[in-house]
């Protein structure tokens, strides 16, 4: 498969499944499931007990975040630096007939204005034209300014209509419908035909849109030829490589800089368009330019999570045994590509038959890009609903058809067997945590009384979450007993300065304060970006790599010191000492000022037996909730998220982790849904009063569970990613407990109160 080119324009989340696999190349996907290589049993692996790695540490950044100190890419100001906007179509489609931008360059104050469209169009929101000024209101004044004559072309931003043969086609090179995945395995007639019971449904999930807390933007500035680019970025090291490219400068004469980010979801992974305004600008002028989106900006040109509309037939034997699946799934990503939603209903389950089908539907809406878990998120809300619907057909407990369905192999990817599943951990503890025994034996039935409904469900989650061989690190010694880590890698909120810190202080047997940390910074070792769950598994696996080579040199100057063996070397409370005679020690200080200078040590993160083994993240989530028949509303009560994976660095975090994805679960299920006006092509919800996320009013009580498996054969750590398994499973679950609790499934995410009530009456109907 072509590697994608690292822009970030629309793409869906194509951009990034590559990386987020680890390279396992998707398509096209084995007609039939490959026959596994026999595999090695797996040993018994403990884990080592360690003093930090897996114990909860707080932030070592954390002071300077919450003080204001934290420099993010807004805060960025330097020496003669101007303001750049971008001005939008308003159309949806449209034939740019000419920019004059000569009334805004007459404009005092304004330094420069660029022309950044040519032909036509495709979306309300799409760039036009550019100018940099003085101060922000300047900008804007210009922008005004600008004289853009458009001829308005006709447009489809109703993803239904799009579908239909009159519909005006979105884009030039492909019609509106276009399928983007197939997969079979085995024979779905044949299994179909040895069903007891059929059931099929229709699942859909709407536009969920990211919205980071601090929008995208970039600062630039060139030093002659050096490009220096402060970037809201989840991907310094991409980002340096697209801008080479697009402006044709050598990726040696570009540095991207991003030292705090107030997050990125998916939307930040690659090129954005600003920065590249930016930086064409801050050349054009010779002074520093900075762009930043407004929040309007951010809901309509950064992407979202494409919709869905999954259609599923699932056949099984009467004990629940599965023996047939389908799938067929259009989803929209605008002028982009939908994600496929597929993984789920592959992998999840032991199935022997199995049939997929995905399109992608355009329309004349900015393009989608690649969003927490892209893909599964819808899957698992199609698939884990489906599965609920499956047990009541079959009067069967939901847990135990999940179980009795468990594959420990991969069966979609590789058909190799899992390297460590800890699922059926995660369904026994999560089970228990959250009291399932408690559960309505039947959807509906039992449970509570007047105009409220309790009920409680379950759903599975599936993810990637190896982490990238060939990740580096150095860890530099100081001769003065300091110690410094260095990556290319990039925090965007989640604490990766901190868990950087643990594996290094717990190698060098020092505390996580102690270690000073560096990323941020493309100039730094190469590190992939921070999406897909990569960076604790690539990032952690490479410090930890880097340190153990500066230990053994440490005890090489101890053991000189010592007049011992390097072997015979103890490290413990800042001393090396010798085993046979712990009387002769020497501390720290003195060894490492041995060094003379500072000494890099360089670290990589080693590859794993893919050949052999399947490397994934699991998980099982468990949501209470609560439904008033009458208004509709739902009021998620209790939340019981049980992750595997892997072993985990830092707790503090890793249940931040947990409870961050449970919160955009529960707000993509309950609340959040992009609107588009069919009248004028434009988002009607581009704020957050009208676009809702779920505050803190909203969230209950949330528990993580961390299973611990160990992967002795992932890296030298036995981690694997986090930030988006908790996150996969998080919206079906909830479906599960309303569902539970009154007897008929919604079917539709946001599950608003409008359709809850709709389903109540399909109840009622007795359909
Ligand atoms: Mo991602 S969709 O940035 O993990």
């Amino acid at each position: 498969m072509q590697k994608k080119d690292f822009t970030d324009i629309g793409d869906g989340s194509s951009l990034y499944m590559e990386e987020a696999r680890g390279q396992a190349t998707r398509a096209p996907r084995p007609a039939q499931a490959v026959p596994s290589k026999p595999a090695a049993a797996l040993p018994e692996a403990k884990a080592p007990e360690y003093k930090y790695i897996g114990k909860p540490t707080r932030r070592i950044d954390g002071r300077e975040i919450v003080t204001g100190r934290a420099k993010y890419t807004q805060d960025i100001k330097l020496r003669g630096m101007l303001i750049g906007k971008i001005l939008r179509s308003p159309h949806a489609a449209a034939e740019v007939v000419s920019i004059d931008l000569a009334p805004a360059l007459a404009l005092p104050g304004v330094h420069a204005a660029l022309k950044l469209a040519e032909g036509k169009v495709r979306y309300a929101g799409q760039q036009v034209a550019a100018v940099a000024a003085v101060d922000e209101r300047t900008a804007e004044k210009a922008l005004a300014l600008i004289k853009v004559e458009y001829k308005t072309l006709p447009y489809v931003v109703d993803w239904e209509r799009a579908r239909e043969a009159s519909a005006p086609q979105v884009r030039d090179d492909k019609p509106n419908v276009e399928k983007i995945n197939e997969y079979v395995r085995g024979d779905i007639e044949k299994g179909f035909a040895e069903a007891d019971v059929v059931v099929e449904r229709t699942y859909r999930t709407g536009f969920e849109v990211h919205h980071p807390t601090e929008t995208h933007g970039s600062v630039a500035s060139w030093e002659g030829d050096h490009l220096v680019v402060y970037d809201s970025t989840q991907n310094v090291h991409g980002v340096r490589d697209g801008l080479a490219r697009a402006l044709k400068v050598p990726a040696a004469n570009v540095t991207v800089i991003k030292n705090y980010m107030g997050g990125g979801f998916g939307s930040k992974l690659g090129l954005n368009e600003q920065t590249v305004v930016a930086a064409n600008l801050a050349r054009e002028i010779g002074r520093p330019v900075k762009v930043l989106n407004a929040r309007r900006d951010n809901a309509v040109c950064v992407g979202y999570r494409p919709s869905s509309h999954q259609t599923y037939k699932v056949g099984a034997k009467k004990d629940g045994t599965l023996v047939a699946f389908s799938l067929l799934n259009y989803a929209s990503g605008g002028v982009g590509a939908g994600d496929d939603v597929a993984e789920p209903v592959v992998d999840v389950y032991k199935c022997p038959n199995c049939k997929v089908e995905e399109h992608t539907v355009y329309t004349n809406v900015g393009g989608s890009r690649a969003m927490r878990a892209p893909g599964h998120t819808q899957g698992a809300f199609g698939l884990e609903s489906l599965m609920d619907e499956l047990a009541a057909a079959l009067d069967m407990d939901p847990l135990e058809l999940r179980k009795k369905n468990y594959s420990t192999k991969n069966l979609g990817d590789t058909g190799l067997p899992y390297s460590t599943k800890g699922l059926d951990k995660c369904y026994e503890l999560g089970a228990k945590a959250i009291g399932w025994e408690r559960r309505n034996r039947r959807p509906g039935e039992g449970n509570g009384s007047g105009t409220i409904r309790r009920g409680i469900g379950v759903a599975t989650s599936i993810w990637f979450g190896a982490g990238v061989p060939g990740t580096l690190a150095d860890v530099v010694l100081y001769p003065d007993a300091s110690v410094e880590v260095v990556c290319g890698t990039q925090d965007l909120g989640t604490g990766t300065r901190t868990h950087m810190a643990v594996v290094a202080a717990e190698t060098l047997g020092l505390e996580p304060n102690d270690i000073t940390i560096k990323i941020g910074n493309s100039d730094y070792p190469w590190a992939p970006s921070s999406g897909g769950s990569l960076t604790t598994p690539s990032v952690a696996p490479a410090v930890r790599d880097a340190a153990l080579k500066a230990v053994e040199r440490l005890k090489a100057l101890a053991a000189a010191r010592l007049e011992v063996d390097a072997g015979d070397v103890v490290m413990a409370d800042r001393t090396f000492s010798s085993k046979g005679d712990p009387a002769k020690s020497v501390p720290f200080a003195e060894v490492y000022r041995d060094l003379r200078r500072e000494t890099p040590f360089h670290g990589e993160r080693s590859g794993m037996p893919r050949d052999q083994y399947a490397f994934n993240t699991f998980g099982a989530h468990f949501a209470e909730v609560e439904v008033n028949v009458e208004t509709g509303r739902v009021r998620v009560l209790k939340y019981v998220a049980a992750q595997d994976s892997g072993r985990i660095v830092n707790k503090l975090t890793a249940e931040s982790q947990v409870v961050g994805g449970v919160t955009q679960g529960l707000s993509a299920g309950l609340f959040e849904e992009r609107i588009m006006d069919d009248a004028t092509g434009n988002v009607v919800n581009p704020n957050l009063r009208d676009y809702k996320i779920a505050t803190s009013l909203d969230i209950p009580e949330i528990t993580p569970i961390f299973v611990d498996v160990f992967d002795p054969r992932i890296n030298n750590l036995g981690v694997k990613g986090l930030g988006e398994p908790a996150r996969v499973p998080s919206s079906a679950a909830i479906a599960n407990a309303v569902y539970n609790a009154i007897g008929v499934h919604v079917r539709e995410i946001p599950m608003t109160p409008k359709r809850v009530l709709e389903a109540l009456k399909r109840k009622e109907a007795g359909s």
